[in-house]
Formats: structure tokens, sequence, C-alpha cells
């Protein structure tokens, strides 16, 4: 089969979605891989990269007649208008907010998979977007607030004097929220987290962080994810994480609850707790934001406090973000087409979990 890499339509985007390393073992595998001209070029992956790795670079109009056609992003309605009908589609759809793109799909008996809707099993780590590219986030969202801090994160002992550590706080220890407790650390600062699920703790602290437990409220999980959390609970974690707030340099929240709103957990009345010159760093902004305040892919500043709405960090890092998420596309290929040639297996459960669209069927209405 012909593989289609198509260059990325959203604005800010720097990832494209398969690695001129990955089309080579794709070839490898009995795959014919072609590019649209310039897809790769934001994340450094020229037309001629591609090229050496023996891949056709092409117009989107040649490209029409691939097989599959690849991209990160969910698709305009205009890009689904030019594929033409019964291929394969691969991409995030986010498929229970995006109905119209899922019946376009459909209409034109396009076999879709939605790459964020793959179930969070072990046999499907390696092909886990979500967490690859939450992984690098998590990252980047440290060192985000460390650049807009007036401070630094290590204690330092000079001829001068004493400079105490940064206090960091992070909100959701998910995949991102570890890998931001980690990097925290890494710098130097002393790292504090919460999150409505309790098994989190232990995590917290095997990476040297201090858990801030939510005490006589319970949540709880479905799938591993975490439930809508109660106005009781709400309270109660208000309660529990004020005094760290007041007193902490930086903040990162990463709370989100899958198919819903992001969760508001610092309101107007927590942000005029905190100091001057400390930094919030919003990874849900995207999802309406963890904070009252925040607006996506702005930085507002409220007495001093500057309130960051992070908006795609992953394509800030887009080299290897791009390489994470073609990895994650090839380990799927292996799946569903291990020898150059796609069939579904719809009893396999990680296929039943994100096929969306197939034989003219929408098979994943809301669920
Ligand atoms: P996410 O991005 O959906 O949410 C981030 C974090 O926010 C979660 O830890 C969640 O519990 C927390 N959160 C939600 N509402 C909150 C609130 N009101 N207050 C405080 N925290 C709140 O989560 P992510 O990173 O996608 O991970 C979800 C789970 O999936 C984790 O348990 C993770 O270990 C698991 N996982 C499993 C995989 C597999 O087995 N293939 C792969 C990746 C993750």
């Amino acid at each position: 089969m012909k593989i289609a890499i198509l260059k990325e339509r959203k604005i800010g985007e720097n990832r494209v979605s398969i690695s001129p390393t990955v089309a080579t073992n794709l070839q490898k595998m009995g795959y014919e891989v072609w590019v649209e001209s310039g897809a790769g070029v934001n994340a450094h992956f020229s037309d001629d990269a591609y090229t050496q790795a023996g891949v056709a670079v092409k117009s989107i109009d040649q490209l029409k007649a691939a097989d599959v056609f690849v991209q990160i992003n969910i698709p305009t309605e205009e890009i689904v208008a030019q594929i033409p009908d019964g291929k394969i589609w691969i991409s995030s759809l986010y498929h229970r907010t995006n109905a119209d793109i899922v019946k376009q799909l459909n209409s034109k008996n396009i076999s879709a998979l939605s790459l964020d809707a793959i179930p969070r099993i072990s046999r499907a780590q390696s092909m886990d977007i979500l967490s690859s590219q939450a992984n690098l986030a998590g990252y980047r969202a440290v060192i985000e607030g460390a650049y807009h801090l007036d401070r630094i994160f290590p204690l330092l002992m000079t001829a001068a004097g004493t400079v105490t550590p940064s206090k960091v706080l992070i909100f959701g220890v998910g995949v991102a929220g570890l890998q931001a407790i980690a990097t925290a650390k890494r710098l130097g600062a002393v790292v504090e987290a919460t999150d409505v699920r309790p098994e989190t703790k232990e995590q917290v602290q095997s990476l040297g962080g201090k858990f801030i437990e939510v005490k006589g409220v319970e949540v709880g999980s479905e799938g591993g994810y975490a439930k809508e959390a109660s106005e009781e609970y709400r309270a109660a974690q208000r309660e529990a994480v004020n005094k760290s707030l007041a007193q902490a340099d930086l903040v990162i929240t990463t709370a989100l609850v899958p198919g819903r709103k992001a969760p508001i957990l610092i309101d107007d009345e927590q942000v005029s707790l905190m100091k001057p010159g400390s930094v919030v760093v919003d990874m849900a902004a995207e999802q309406g934001g963890n904070c009252t305040k925040t607006k996506a892919n702005e930085i507002v500043e409220i007495n001093g406090v500057r309130i960051i709405g992070s908006v795609n960090l992953p394509s800030q890092l887009a080299a290897n973000a791009s390489e994470l998420f073609a990895r994650n596309i090839w380990e799927i290929l292996k799946l569903v087409g291990p020898k150059g040639e796609i069939a579904f297996d719809i009893s396999d459960e990680i296929v039943k979990g994100c096929l969306i669209t197939h034989n003219s069927q929408i098979l994943h209405a809301e669920n």
C-alpha cells in the first residue's frame, strides 16, 4: 500500500506525523511512502531528507493516488473533501467532540483510525500518542515556567549568600505531570503535587516530590482516567493546596477529564493568594484551562502573577515529538498491516477501540 504523509494545516503546528527514519522502516515492511512537499520542514526534516530515505515528495493532488493518509491533527473538512472515497485515514479525531468530521469521513466510506482513542492497555503502550506527546509536554512546561520566572530553581550557596530553591506545585499527576515533577526535581526545585487518583501518591514520592493529599472525599477513576470531581472534593482540594499555592513560585496544571472541559483547580480567589512574580503554566488551556484566568495562547498578568495558557507544547519540541509520534504510527501499522497491506481485525481490542468508521459505518458514535 502507498502511505501519504500530509502537511499539518493547524496554525502553529511544527510536527510531522512520520519522520524519514520511520519512513525507511515502513518501506522495509512493504509500504511505499510518499510525503507532501514541505510537510517536515518545521521539524527540520527537509524534502531532501525524505528523498534520501526513499520517500517520494509530491503535491497534495499527486498524493490522492495513495491508499493511506496520515497526519497528526484532526483534519479540516477541506482536506477530507480531497481524499478519494474508500481510503484509510489515520490521525487524532477526538471523535466524541467532532461528529461532523466523523460523518464526513463515513459518508466517503473512509476507514478512519483515531490515534487518541487507542485503549490504555499494556499491549498498546508503544502506540500511545497521548503518552508520547504528554511526556514531552510535561518537560517543556517546566522549561517554559523556568524561563518566565525571575528566580532560579536550585539551592545556591555562594560567597554573597544563599539562594533558596524554587517551589513548584503540580496539579494532575498523569503522564505530563510525572515528567514535569521529574524535570523540576532535576533542575533542583522543591516539588509538591496533587491528583484525584490516590494511586499517584507513590509515583510522586518515588520522584522525590511531596504528595498533597485531599482527605475525606473520593473521586475515583475509570479505565485509569480520573472521573469528574464533585463540588465537595473541590472544596477539600482548595483547603489542602492553598498554603502551598501561596508559597509556590511555579505552578503547573495538567488536569484533564476525558470528553469534558478541564476542571477548574485555581479560581480567581486562589490567584489572589499567589505571590507576585510567581508563574502558572496551564497545560489544560486548550480544554478551557485549569485556572479561571487562563487564556489559551496568551500570558495574562494579575498582580504580578503570570498565567501562561500553553497550547500544543509538543510542537515546540517538534523534532523529538515527530520522531516519537512516528514510532507510535509504526507500532500501529505493525498491528494492522505488518506486511505492507492494512486489514482491520475488529475483534482486536486495540483496533476496536480506535477504528471509528469502517465499511460505511460509524463504529463509535460517542462512547
Ligand atoms: P490526563 O491527561 O487525562 O489527566 C492528567 C491528570 O489529571 C490525571 O492524572 C488525572 O487523574 C488528573 N486530574 C483530573 N481531574 C483532576 C482534579 N480535579 N484534580 C486533580 N487532578 C485531576 O491523564 P493521562 O496523563 O493521560 O494519564 C491517565 C492515566 O492513564 C494514568 O493513570 C496513566 O498512568 C495511564 N496511562 C496508561 C497507559 C497504558 O497503559 N497504555 C498509557 C498512558 C497512561
